[in-house]
């Protein structure tokens, strides 16, 4: 018999734990929004206009011509000295705290060291918490290590901190707490500062770790920003960072940082893993972190996602009807819409694909099956030129 994807011959060899499944409603919208011309909302990709083109191939250049080895040979299980260093060097000046030497390890992207801490630390049944809503690949990270997820609910202040208190009183004890407090992916809010310390001081309460995700806290449209909850805690938070929206995806790189025998562990988990990021990018990053591209780059960024955030206000502004209500970002790449009671985003994404719009229904990021009549718009990638016309079409459905 041919084995193909139809016949499916395999299936009944999957692991178990691989076959959480998103619903069939859900796949079936993810499916649409791989068509062509699509005006799409939908992916969290940064703009291709980012991407320093040039200057990453003067950088190919003068590798080849210097005759260097290290960028196209292994490297060392927690990243390359100098990658490492200039890393140290931008978490200080941004972040006002420098990891020592066995805090830091550089990753495969912000999703591997999402995956080394949970491979690390999670058994099956083990509690995690996370926010309502909340990352979709965080969700599968979790999910995949069978992990019992409880969703924590937001508002416009980020995670109710309180809330989580009180479960915490009535018994609830997490190995794990994941939060992305800076322009969170999908809600595009923020963790207030006055959360921020009451938030560290509950995990040392309650003796669990926090999982700092700050994959949009470089892309804030105001120079300000919270001072990140690992700066604030470094005894009791692992921060997990990427440069997939800062610098470009296609390196994957990122870094993990936590206390000494976190990170150790994390080291130890990354060796049967894969062993090393890319050397390559980790030089590209170096280098670009080290010539001051990077910087120039995320302010760039941040000018052009202002803009793009504004106008998808003003449209939403324009063209949703009563009831409808949505967050304003202050970074990152997304606006949470919230719809008028009783719309379904399912049944809403799937109209709106036939009218050449794409969106994400919104239970899509809750583990527990909330947010039936909510949607995340990204507004990164989409041409700004025709988010206007997206969001006129989205609310002639409505
Ligand atoms: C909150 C969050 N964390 C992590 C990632 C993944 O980052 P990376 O591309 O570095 O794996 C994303 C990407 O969408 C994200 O939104």
């Amino acid at each position: 018999m041919t084995v193909t994807p139809e016949t499916g011959r395999w299936e009944a060899l999957a692991a178990a734990r691989t076959r959480a499944d998103v619903g069939e409603g859900i796949a079936s919208v993810l499916a649409l929004l791989g068509i062509p011309d699509l005006i799409s909302f939908a992916g969290g990709f940064p703009d291709p206009k980012t991407f320093p083109r040039e200057r990453m191939s003067a950088l190919l250049q003068e590798f080849a011509a210097a005759g260097e080895v290290s960028a196209f040979q292994y490297a060392p299980t927690g990243g390359l000295a100098g990658p490492r260093d200039a890393l140290a060097d931008r978490l200080e000046r941004l972040q006002g705290r420098r990891p020592a030497d066995d805090e830091l390890l550089i990753t495969s992207g912000g999703i591997e060291a999402l995956e080394l801490v949970t491979k690390s630390y999670l058994d099956p049944g083990d509690v995690v918490v996370v926010e309502a809503p909340t990352y979709l690949g965080a969700i599968q990270a979790f999910r995949s290590f069978e992990a019992k997820l409880v969703a924590v609910s937001m508002d416009q202040d980020g995670l109710e901190v309180d809330e989580l208190e009180h479960l915490l009183a009535a018994g609830l004890r997490p190995k794990l707490l994941y939060s992305i407090p800076d322009h969170q992916n999908p809600a595009g809010v923020s963790l207030s500062g006055e959360r921020r310390a009451p938030l560290v001081e509950l995990a040392r309460r309650y003796g669990f770790l926090i999982v700092e995700d700050v994959a949009y806290r470089e892309l804030g449209f105001a120079a300000d920003t919270f001072p990140s909850l690992w700066s604030l805690a470094p005894d009791v938070v692992v921060q997990a960072g990427t440069t997939s929206k800062t610098m470009f995806p296609g390196i994957r790189l990122g870094w993990a940082v936590g206390p000494p025998d976190i990170a150790a562990r994390l080291v130890s988990t990354k060796q049967n893993t894969d062993q090393c990021a890319g050397a390559l990018g980790q030089r590209l990053f170096e280098e670009s972190a080290r010539r001051g591209w990077l910087d120039e780059q995320v302010a760039l960024s941040r000018a052009l996602y202002e803009r793009k955030a504004a106008r998808l206000l003003a449209a939403l502004e324009r063209s949703m009807p009563e009831g409808a209500h949505w967050t304003r970002p202050q970074g990152g790449f997304f606006s949470w819409l919230t719809l008028p009671d009783g719309a379904d985003s399912v049944d809403l994404a799937q109209r709106a694909v036939e009218q050449g719009v794409g969106i994400v229904p919104g239970t899509l990021f809750f583990p527990d099956g909330r947010g039936a009549n909510t949607v995340r718009l990204s507004f990164s990638l989409v041409d700004e030129a025709l988010i206007d016309d997206g969001i006129a079409r989205l609310g002639a459905l409505l």
